[in-house]
Parts: structure tokens; sequence; C-alpha cells
């Protein structure tokens, strides 16, 4: 798992934990950090291709895995290059996840389940105050100096970053259940959670405004709570309601873990199988 050192990702591993699932968790720092779970803790920086290289082959090493839970992630306020020069929101939320689980398909047991948490902000059907997508093109999201139509506000750039690294997850986990519908393959959205750490890049007065402002300008049941999304993501991971999906969107929505049909870019099948090339080109594969 990934992602399970914070926010309802956390919430989840221990779930899991206290279910007798055998954790391997991906995390920087790795190994001074104790989760608040019994877990195996290994270094990974999402930032980095080679860490997730290296991680991959030391999970490999050991035995098959029954679920790779994918939900580490964060939103930056900027763009900026990760030092082997992809763009850091695109590289952190989607690449080194999709690299992840390449490397990890030949050890996944049978009928293993993949998640990817996405978010309700890759749909612009969804109006939510983070910037929506508006493609799926892996170059020009790794790059962002080729894409054609640059957003020009750097936040907003930022925000943007943010929702189409979230619409490529959604994207993998439809294409995986394309290419390997012999694993249960899933897409969560936790819906809007305040008092994580997502937003820790955000300066003071926004971080202020999402946990006091933002919930109040939404529709009311796209709020959840770290509990709450935390008990629905290890649901996914572990009951057995959940054993034969093909890239279903699991979203909350009034404190309900519901299936839902994710955006149009989204169900496009020809942009999900180009995203899948194209990262592999960019991931070295
Ligand atoms: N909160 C929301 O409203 C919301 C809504 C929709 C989707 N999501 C998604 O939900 C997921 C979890 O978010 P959260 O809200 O629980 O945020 P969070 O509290 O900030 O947790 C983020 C997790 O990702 C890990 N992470 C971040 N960058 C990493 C890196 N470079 N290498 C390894 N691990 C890294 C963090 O590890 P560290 O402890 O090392 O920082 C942490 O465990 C994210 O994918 C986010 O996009 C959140």
């Amino acid at each position: 798992m990934t992602g399970a050192t914070a926010g309802f990702g956390q919430v989840a591993a221990r779930h899991m934990a206290e279910a007798g699932a055998q954790l391997v968790v991906g995390a920087r720092g790795a190994a001074g950090r104790a989760p608040g779970f019994a877990a195996e803790m290994l270094e990974l920086d999402l930032a980095s291709l080679a860490s997730v290289r290296a991680f991959a082959e030391t999970v490999a090493a050991g035995p098959q895995v029954g679920a790779l839970v994918c939900n580490g992630g964060l939103q930056f306020t900027s763009l900026e290059p990760t030092s082997e020069g992809f763009e850091r929101t695109f590289a952190v939320n989607h690449l080194s996840h999709y690299l992840l689980i390449r490397l990890l398909l030949p050890v996944l047991a049978p009928g293993a389940r993949v998640i990817l948490t996405g978010s309700g902000t890759h749909d612009p059907a969804e109006k939510s105050i983070v910037t929506p997508p508006c493609h799926a093109q892996a170059d020009w999201l790794a790059f962002p100096d080729r894409d054609p139509n640059p957003e020009k506000s750097p936040r907003n750039a930022g925000f943007r970053a943010y929702s189409s690294s979230k619409l490529c997850n959604i994207m993998t986990a439809r294409e995986l259940a394309v290419r390997h519908p012999e694993f249960s393959t899933m897409a969560f959205d936790p819906g809007y959670v305040p008092g994580t750490r997502l937003g820790r890049d955000n300066p003071a007065w926004i971080a202020w405004a999402a946990g006091k402002i933002i919930p109040l300008t939404m529709k009311r049941d796209r709020t959840s709570t770290v509990a709450a999304s935390g008990r629905a993501h290890a649901d996914l991971a572990l009951s057995a309601a959940h054993a034969s999906e093909r890239g279903t969107y699991w979203a909350m929505r009034g404190g309900r873990c519901i299936a839902m049909a994710p955006s149009a870019l989204a169900q496009d099948a020809a942009a999900c199988a180009k995203l899948w090339d194209d990262s592999a080109r960019l991931a070295g594969l």
C-alpha cells in the first residue's frame, strides 16, 4: 500500500491490519516511521521512478501480493519538475503508481485486487472548485511546456495538474481491467475529506478555507470524513463483495460508498488505452 502513513489511508490500513492482512507499506523515510498498525515499512518516494523500481524489486522478492492499494498522493499549488524531469503531481500521483502496478503484475496473486485512489475533481460535471482536467495526454501532463494550451495562472495550473492526475488514476484502473481481467480492479473517490494533509503545500489561508469554507460551497453529499472514507477504502480491499470488479469507480456520496460513472473522458476506451501506452513509454517500460 502507498499513502498509508496519513489521512484516510492510514485509517484504511489500520482496518486492514486489524482484519489480519499482512501489510507492506511504501513510505518516504520508512525506516524511522511508526505507522500505528502492524506493517512492514519499506522505503518508497513516489516522486522517483528509481525509488518505485527499488521498492517493487523488494516486494517482488517476497510472497505473492493479494491487494495493491495505490493511495499516495499530494496536491501542489504550482508545477515543478521532479529530479527525473517529470511534472511532480503527475509523477507522484499517476506515473509512479502506473509503474508500480506494471512491475508488480507478475507477483499479484490470482484474483488479486488493485485499487487506485482517484477524486471527484477529475470530472468537470462535479463543478469542484479545483480546476478540472481538459485532457489526459500523458506527454503534456509530464512536460507541461509541450501543452499547446497551458493553464496561465500558476495556482490553477497546480489544481489542474492534480485533477488531471486523478483522472489518470481512474483511467488506469479502467484500462488495467481491460488488459488484466483476471484481477479485481477499482478506482476510489473518497469524497471531499477535510482534515487530511493533502493540501500541505497550500498557503495557510487556502488550508483554512479548505477546512471551513469549501465544505459549505459543496453539495452536502460530497463531504466525507477520515473515518468513513478509511472504512470504505478498507472494504474495497477486504470485502467479498468486491472480489470481481472490472474498473468500477466507487465514490463516497452522502456517507455511503456507491458505484458511479466517472467523467465522459474517463470512459473513453481509446483515451484510456493511449494513456496506458504513453505512460509505459514515459516510465521506460
Ligand atoms: N482529502 C481529500 O479530500 C481527497 C479527495 C479526493 C481524493 N483524495 C486522494 O486521497 C489520497 C490520500 O489523500 P489524503 O487526503 O489522505 O492526504 P494525506 O493525509 O496528505 O495523505 C497522503 C499520503 O500520500 C503519501 N505520499 C505523498 N507523497 C508521497 C511521496 N512522494 N512518496 C510516498 N508517499 C507519498 C503521504 O505520505 P507522507 O506521510 O510521507 O507525506 C501520505 O501517506 C490521495 O491520493 C488524494 O489525491 C483526497
